[in-house]
């Protein structure tokens, strides 16, 4: 038998640090850490420890847009995301299934 998850949604947050003034920008400069923070704390705040998975990974590609986090297993995008956007993002998308639009990633 193989082993299953508990959680519905696995969240990929880029956390990837470039030395100030690369050219390309980093989610670590755009304050991913204040992001990863504010979405543990909401997410235990909505006790969904069984549905939503968070890991942090290196470079994810959209760096000019960051901080960026995509949600498996519907590879939905979002960029630019603010603690402030949290709440949000996490009852509207996790907790009753309906994407942010207005989170979403652009295309460059
Ligand atoms: S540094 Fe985060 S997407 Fe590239």
């Amino acid at each position: 038998m193989t082993w299953m998850p508990s959680w519905k949604y696995h969240l990929f947050v880029c956390n990837n640090k470039r030395p100030p003034g690369h050219p390309k920008g980093s989610c670590g400069e755009r304050g991913c850490n204040d992001l990863l923070l504010a979405l543990g704390e909401e997410i235990e705040r909505q006790e969904l420890f069984e549905a939503v998975k968070v890991n942090t990974s290196s470079c994810l590609g959209p760096c000019q847009q960051g901080p960026t986090l995509v949600v498996y297993p519907e590879g939905v995008w979002y960029a630019g995301l603010r603690p402030a956007d949290v709440q949000e993002l996490v009852t509207s998308h996790f907790v009753n299934g309906v994407p942010v639009e207005r989170l979403m990633l652009r295309e460059a």
